[in-house]
């Protein structure tokens, strides 16, 4: 079984991080191929908890390789400090292998991510603020900065300043919107002399010499790590040897097929693994979707099942369901079988894991939505591909009983009650595919493996 991708079967956070470090116990090597230091896992071994945004969750396999492969965006203080902490904590890191060809945030892909959100106000997106979505910009107008060119001063230096341009200018006009806005607001007084003169002095991080020596720095740091990902990927496939790729963010987060603007700037499903790893479609042979057994969502954008009322609460509260990354409440809701079935065919995905099942005992009935209905009343059994019929979409549920029991010692199918077997069974025959893991609680051996 060689391939094998994980995805986020929702809007992110279903835990993939677990289920990635166990299943990569059987792989022998563990790649995340999107996205950056947006995500966050957590990972508790032995009652200590790691949270990671950009290392991929299998560095604490420290026989296996560990790739943050091409198709991830990678902001270098991130990673040195991620290493850092991780140094600190006894972990041995000397696996992690990073793509040459993966691209840098650089200081003003977070500036302009942030002042992009301000612009938009009322129709921001809620990103992580972590430049992402700026920086997958630049790759594809190639004005990217790549890992392999933090070890070439002369190249980083002239494609810095390639870069740099059109950034000074984008941030001067949006800080001049911004202050316009602020006085028609009346928020901001007369600021005379100093006071204006340093908000209007140039950003420090702006500095193209400075920026690029600090680069440099970063480049001798990284450069033991610094690899032909793709070519490790093809010699571990061809040696008969799993490779796990990581996915982060999830499904409906995904830039072509996910709630569109609402969403990421890379692509989080299945297929972006070959593009983000450099393998081929035929390299993938299975297909593992996480989904947790309610739903989340963070930022803004439009989710049928959301919860606003004590139900919501309970999975918010007994779920700990803040960011990783922004600390943020995420909003909470239903299962949406709906939104889990377009994600399944979409990835075509092979296996499902549950998460989270324990959060759900005590709350009865469980509803889980099977169909929207329209505003104009129309049943719509498939996601919606048109945006204004998605945002007023309003979810039907099946009701289903609700159990109790403290389920976090449960280990075995057969210690599940069986309102909660029955509630995965429902899962299962609506999407169509097995669940083969069910997490009941945050530690790796938390889980009850099912059927196989
Ligand atoms: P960005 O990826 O920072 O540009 O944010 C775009 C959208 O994706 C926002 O709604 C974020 O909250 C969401 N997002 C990005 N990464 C994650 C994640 O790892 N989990 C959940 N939501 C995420």
């Amino acid at each position: 079984m060689p391939g094998i991708v994980i995805v986020g079967a929702q809007w992110g956070d279903e835990g993939k991080g677990k289920i990635t470090d166990l299943l990569a116990e059987r792989a022998g090597m563990i790649v995340r191929f999107q996205g950056g230091n947006n995500a966050g896992h957590t990972i508790v071994r032995d009652g200590e908890e790691f949270k990671f945004h950009l290392i991929p969750s299998g560095i604490l396999h420290s026989d296996k390789p560990c790739v943050i492969g091409n198709g991830v965006v990678v902001d270098p203080r991130i990673l040195l400090s991620e290493l850092d902490g991780l140094r600190r904590r006894g972990v041995d890191t000397g696996n992690l292998r990073i793509s040459a060809n993966a691209h840098l945030i650089m200081p003003y892909h977070v500036l302009l991510d942030t002042a992009g959100e301000m612009k938009l106000g009322k129709l921001s997106i809620g990103t992580t603020r972590r430049g992402i979505g700026p920086c997958y910009a630049d790759k594809a107008l190639r004005l990217g900065i790549r890992v392999q060119d933090l070890l070439d001063e002369k190249i980083l230096r002239t494609k810095i300043r390639a870069a740099l341009e059109p950034k000074q200018q984008a941030l001067r006009e949006l800080s001049v919107q911004r202050r316009k806005l602020r006085k028609e607001a009346g928020e901001e007084g007369d600021k005379e002399g100093l006071e204006q003169a340093i908000e209007d002095a140039p950003d420090p991080r702006l500095d193209l010499h400075t920026m690029t020596e600090e680069h440099v720095s970063y480049g001798h740091r990284l450069e033991p790590h610094i690899a032909d990902t793709a070519r490790l990927c093809w010699e571990m496939l061809d040696g008969g040897q799993t490779v796990l790729f990581e996915g982060a963010q999830a499904t409906l987060l995904d830039l072509d097929h996910g709630t569109y603007p609402f969403v990421t700037s890379s692509n989080p499903i299945a297929g972006a693994a070959c593009v983000g790893a450099g393998v081929g479609p035929t390299d993938i042979d299975e297909v593992w979707g996480v989904a947790k057994a309610y739903a989340t969502r963070v930022g803004a954008g439009p989710f049928p099942t959301e919860l606003e009322d004590a139900v919501g609460r309970h999975m918010l509260e007994r779920g700990h369901e803040y960011g990783t990354t922004t600390g943020r409440e995420r909003r909470c809701g239903w299962m949406d079988l709906v939104a889990l079935r377009y994600a399944v065919r979409l990835n075509r995905m092979s296996a499902l894991t549950i998460t989270k099942l324990d959060v759900l005992s005590g709350i009865g009935p469980l509803k889980v939505a099977v169909r929207y209905r329209s505003r104009e009343g129309a049943i719509l059994d498939t996601f919606p591909y048109h945006q204004s019929i998605l945002h007023s979409a309003a979810p039907e549920y099946e009701e289903l009983p609700g159990f109790d029991a403290d389920i976090s010692d449960c280990r075995s199918e057969s210690d599940l009650p069986p309102q909660a077997r029955a509630y995965l069974d429902f899962i299962a025959n609506f999407v169509d595919v097995p669940i083969r893991l069910v997490g009941v609680g945050p530690g790796r051996e938390q889980v009850v493996w099912l059927k196989d």
